[in-house]
């Protein structure tokens, strides 16, 4: 094969607040001869995803950060393109950690080959990816969300909030949920099938928003997005509520953290749960998570809803930026190469 040449998004500079385009820098490197064992793998769809914020600092997380000028880190999905592993064809199709480069070699540890005529290759990294799999498990594991409950859901237009509250009308619950404009509100009551939503922006009061959407008061709150919503959620918990912690994007391009009210008695008052939640401590655990995803989508009650960037990997760091300032509806995706 004749040597390929590889684009990459490297991490430039750690950001100060909000990321910006020059936090990162456009790099190529020749790609190297496989070893034995590895495979070549040509991405397709690249997600951009809210806990790259995360790996772009070198605060202590619960993995390392990228280092400086490394590859920023990411799922994909991409195309077999050359391989020297058993386990790998050629022109087949997988999901896994690329990153933000055009080829990843992989000694396919991590791999899950997925089958393209099942569902479009970008579910993968959508509904029948990490993104369904994180609202399953949160809203049904961690959240314990059972039928005739109210569900109450920020960041609900997102990636993981949209199937949230679809697997909360299919388990039976009332699902209410919150975004940031009128068009993601719509197309959540439209196209989603939520009993209501509002856009948390414009509505004043989100206390007395919800108190009115959500009359029964809350039991499960999946919360995505933490900072000053979260704390208006929590006077309306139900006693033995539950509150799955998944993300707090408002806190992540904070300089400093943010003074908050203090509410811990009210976790007294209500006997409510908070449980932060990691996808991957549910890892072996996804196949039989995933067989029912699967099920869901393909009967028609489960809608994958994405945005995809045009513009190969040079696209990568506008997407990023942009679904941190909210202009995603669902999960937000690049294209880096042709299907
Ligand atoms: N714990 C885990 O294992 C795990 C796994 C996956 C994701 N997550 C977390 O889940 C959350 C959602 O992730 P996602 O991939 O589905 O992203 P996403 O919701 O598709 O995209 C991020 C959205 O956050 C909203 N947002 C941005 N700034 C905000 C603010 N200050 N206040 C309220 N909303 C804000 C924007 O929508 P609006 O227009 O509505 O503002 C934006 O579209 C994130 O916090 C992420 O870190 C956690």
């Amino acid at each position: 094969m004749a040597t390929l040449t590889n684009r990459q998004v490297r991490l430039a500079r750690r950001p100060d607040g909000f990321p910006k385009p020059t936090d990162f820098r456009l790099a190529s490197d020749p790609v190297a001869p496989l070893q034995g064992g590895q495979l070549l793998v040509r991405v397709v769809f690249l997600s951009v995803d809210p806990y790259m914020r995360g790996r772009m600092s070198d605060a202590k997380s619960y993995v390392p950060p990228v280092p400086l000028d490394g590859v920023m880190c990411g799922y994909g999905v991409g195309m077999v393109v050359e391989t020297k592993h058993p386990g790998f064809r050629v022109g087949g199709y997988v999901v896994g950690d690329f990153g933000w480069q055009e080829y990843a070699a992989s000694d396919g540890q991590g791999l899950r080959a997925i089958n393209p005529d099942a569902a479009p290759l970008t579910m993968a990294l959508g509904v029948l990816g990490h993104t369904g799999l994180t609202a399953y498990f949160g809203l049904l594991r961690v959240g314990e969300a059972k039928a005739g409950q109210t569900v109450v859901v920020s960041g609900a237009a997102g990636a993981v909030g949209s199937v949230v509250g679809q697997l909360a009308k299919i388990k039976g619950c009332t699902v209410v949920g919150s975004a940031g404009t009128d068009a993601k509100v719509e197309h959540l009551t439209g196209e989603l099938g939520f009993d209501a939503a509002f856009n948390y922006k414009t509505c004043g009061d989100v206390t007395a928003t919800l108190r009115e959407l959500a009359p029964a008061g809350v039991d499960v709150y999946f919360d995505n997005v933490g900072g000053a919503f979260t704390d208006a959620v929590i006077p309306l918990l139900n006693v033995h509520a539950r509150v799955t912690v998944c993300g707090q994007i408002s806190q992540y391009n904070l300089a400093t953290p943010e003074p908050g009210p203090r509410w811990l008695h009210q976790l007294i008052v209500k006997r409510a749960r908070f449980e932060g939640m990691l996808i991957s401590d549910f890892v072996p655990h996804f196949p039989d998570a995933l067989r029912e995803l699967t099920g869901w989508y393909r009967a028609g009650r489960l809608k994958g809803t994405e945005q995809v960037a045009p513009g190969g990997i040079e696209a990568a760091p506008a997407a990023f930026i942009g679904m941190l300032n909210g202009r995603n509806l669902g999960k937000q995706l690049v294209q880096i190469s042709d299907a």
